[in-house]
């Protein structure tokens, strides 16, 4: 097979999640909201499996991990203590003809220039000095900070008082609930809190399909440690990371690790290992790992007047824990699932499409058929064997549209494991044919080892 460019592979995943169900541009009909994706039957399966794999390992099968679910609106002065309200900024800089908006730093990616570690000052000199225009060609200004949050107001007043924020990252909803959950549970250090939920980024340019959303969702974890042990619990949950992105089929060799040096990591952190994956669009960040010491503990107890410190059981020993967070995208995790499993391959001469998800995430695990759908004996048979599969499994469909080689292919396209095919020979002998997506071979099988 031709091979093909890495945009075209994205455009053809884009345009595969649209056709097939998995994600729709959002508020579409309008016109659109940049930004924003929303999700179609497909797409919710999928994203619901990947964020309940990541809760099942991380929080379900261990001893030592508390799930939370905290508000998304907060006091304004979890952001004031975090540090975002004053710093939560990306570089803006705007052409100066027709006022489009741009993320100076991607400008400079765009030219080839990288801007990682550079000051907004740098980065305007690199502007000028290698004579980068707006993506239309024109004079770009200097650049300006932009806040990311989404303001709103809380209440029938606006005033300041009532100035509240979409959050940005969930892990602030854990901090504010580090010492309920001490008090209710008394867990023994190191121990950990999660939480899956939406996070909001006014983006100034939002791109590369779900990569960089205006709304999107995070699975974060606080995992609680003693100050002089942080170093091992680092390199225990960087192993746990390695072993969920491996239960994601995403394959070892497309991910990589990047240190994070001093003068690019966030205020908070003393040590960050960025994840990264190489997605069709190039090596991005996938997910992080920082080591944020007492910096959210230690900003509640300053600004908020509650004692955050811990008391070792049985001693007079207390500190305020310092924190090491692993912090996941879902759409990062959902693009990069997409892009691994998306393949293209030949079946008698004939360009395939498939998507090979591991069975454990694929949004459909059978696809149940009857030969010919206008017979009623085959479809009344079918219907049993579909009602056997969907007790047992839940993500099951029923797919009698256009002939059968149509709907393997449909199938294919979504990724679904397993078709069965109910013929005349199952009205004989009780068996039915199963198809394999990813070698396409048939083989035939019993109903009753199918139950
Ligand atoms: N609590 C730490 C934190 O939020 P971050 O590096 O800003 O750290 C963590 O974000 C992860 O959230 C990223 O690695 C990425 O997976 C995801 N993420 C951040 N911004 C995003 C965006 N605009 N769209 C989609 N995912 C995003």
């Amino acid at each position: 097979m031709a091979k093909q460019s890495k945009n075209e592979k994205m455009e053809n995943i884009v345009s595969l999640a649209k056709r097939r169900g998995f994600i729709y541009p959002g508020s579409d009909v309008y016109g659109g909201l940049s930004g924003t994706w929303d999700y179609g039957p497909l797409g919710v399966t999928l994203k619901r499996n990947i964020m309940n794999l990541w809760w099942k390992m991380f929080v379900e099968d261990r001893e030592d991990m508390f799930g939370v679910d905290a508000a998304i609106l907060m006091n304004q002065k979890v952001w004031q203590a975090s540090g975002h309200v004053d710093t939560f900024v990306d570089p803006l800089c705007e052409d100066t003809l027709n006022h489009r908006r741009f993320r100076t730093d991607h400008i400079l990616k765009d030219a080839g220039v990288d801007a990682e570690g550079m000051t907004m000052a740098q980065m305007d000199e690199a502007i000028e000095t290698n004579g980068i225009k707006s993506p239309d060609g024109n004079p770009l200004s200097k650049s300006r900070t932009f806040n990311m949050m989404f303001e709103t107001h809380v209440g029938a007043t606006h005033d300041e008082r009532s100035v509240s924020y979409l959050r940005p990252e969930t892990a602030q909803g854990i901090f504010t609930n580090y010492k309920n959950v001490v008090d209710s549970f008394y867990p023994d250090l190191p121990f950990g809190l999660a939480q899956q939920g939406k996070a909001f980024r006014n983006e100034i340019s939002p791109r590369d399909f779900i990569f960089r959303s205006r709304e999107f969702e995070q699975m974060e974890i606080e995992y609680f440690v003693d100050p002089g042990e942080w170093e091992a619990s680092f390199d225990a949950l960087l192993k746990d990371i390695y072993a969920y992105l491996e239960a994601l089929g995403l394959p070892l060799e497309n991910i990589h690790e990047l240190e994070v040096p001093a003068e690019d990591r966030a205020h908070y952190s003393k040590r960050t290992i960025d994840i990264e994956y190489d997605f069709p669009i190039g090596k991005e960040e996938l997910l992080g790992l920082a080591y944020r010491t007492d910096f959210d503990l230690g900003n509640i107890q300053r600004v908020g007047g509650r004692g955050m410190e811990y008391t070792i059981k049985g001693t007079n020993t207390k500190f305020i824990p310092h924190v090491i967070e692993p912090s996941f995208g879902v759409e990062r995790a959902l693009m990069a699932v997409l892009s691994a499993a998306y393949t293209e391959d030949e079946v008698n001469g004939e360009k395939r499409v498939v998507m090979k998800f591991p069975e454990h995430l694929a949004p459909v695990k059978y696809a149940v058929s009857p030969l010919l759908k206008n017979k009623p004996e085959l479809v009344e048979k079918a219907r049993e064997v579909y009602s056997i599969l969907k007790k047992k499994h839940g993500a099951v469909m029923w797919d009698d549209n256009g002939n059968i080689g149509k709907r393997y292919r449909r199938q294919d396209e979504i990724g679904t494991p397993y078709c069965v095919v109910i013929d005349f020979d199952t009205l004989e002998d009780d068996t039915v044919t199963i198809r394999y997506r990813d070698t396409t071979e048939q083989t035939r099988c019993s109903i009753s080892e199918l139950r």
